[in-house]
């Protein structure tokens, strides 16, 4: 086996994982990206790039595929990130949409490992009046296999909960081992998590329609092109009138006569008409 992949099989690479999930993997992220490729065959027991490509490539091995994926993907994450939109959706969205109805569905894509999923649902049970009213279901997806089983086991490390308010600690997780903690029962079974990938076609057929999509963090590792594509998605997987929370540098791209931004200071749109 050699010792490093050369410019054009790290190339060749990172064109199967854009066509696949739209992640654009630039020069300089592939070149560190080598040694932990060149790991990772060597794990799965190939020989050679050839046989790992082929793999990928013209035998399309999902086991393969799946831990090229969980590989090159960047998972970071931690509870009570960009918390201002989670005030928005209890303070302002929440209450508008239960108005008109009882049953509120979300989706968040991506979840990593869970962290923002379970922020959500905290941020709703602090509103007793939110839950009194209406019903919530929670989804979260990722292409990572790996981030949905952390995300399912609920286990979380200091790190994670760092900026999280301390009570909420308290409220929402159950002592584990030695530096970590783990989310309460109640919400483990709550939330549902499923290994998916944002450009599926069959994903709005699967999943259903959401009130409200959260796609923090992810658009930002696509080219323009793609952006579009999983914007017209998420038209798809939106209800009429359903909200769109991004991330701060997500935004980028987004047509204005489709989503119209709700001007509350932060990025958050709502879908003006079906596609
Ligand atoms: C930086 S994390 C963002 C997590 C979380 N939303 C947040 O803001 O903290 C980006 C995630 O996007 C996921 N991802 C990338 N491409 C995807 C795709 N095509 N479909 C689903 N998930 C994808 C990655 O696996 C990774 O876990």
């Amino acid at each position: 086996m050699a010792m490093a992949l050369e410019k054009q099989q790290l190339e060749r690479i990172a064109q199967f994982v854009k066509n696949r999930i739209g992640v654009a993997l630039s020069q300089e992220k592939l070149q560190r990206m080598s040694r932990r490729i060149l790991n990772l065959m060597q794990e799965l027991g190939f020989e050679d790039f050839h046989s790992f490509y082929h793999a990928i490539r013209f035998k399309k091995d999902e086991k393969v595929i799946q831990a090229l994926l969980n590989a090159v993907t960047v998972n970071e994450t931690y509870f009570w990130r960009e918390h201002e939109q989670f005030t928005l959706l209890t303070q302002t969205i929440l209450p508008r949409l239960i108005l008109s109805q009882k049953r509120i569905r979300i989706l968040v894509a991506p979840s990593s490992s869970g962290e923002e999923v379970y922020s959500i649902m905290m941020a709703i049970s602090e509103e007793k009046t939110l839950l009194e009213q209406a019903e919530f279901e929670i989804i979260g997806i990722d292409i990572d296999s790996a981030m949905i089983q952390t995300a399912r086991q609920g286990v979380y490390g200091k790190r994670s909960i760092e900026k999280l308010p301390p009570s909420y600690l308290q409220s929402y997780f159950e002592p584990y081992q030695e530096g970590y903690f783990r989310i309460i029962p109640e919400f483990r079974e709550a939330a549902t998590f499923l290994t998916a990938n944002i450009f599926d076609p069959d994903l709005p057929h699967k999943l259903g329609t959401f009130d409200i999509i959260f796609s923090r963090n992810m658009l930002i590792y696509f080219d323009m092109n793609d952006k579009r594509r999983c914007f017209d998605i998420f038209a798809k997987l939106l209800k009429i009138g359903g909200y769109l929370f991004l991330g701060h540098a997500d935004a980028n791209g987004i047509d204005k006569t489709l989503f119209k931004p709700l001007g509350l200071g932060s990025p958050i749109y709502r879908l003006q008409k079906a596609l």
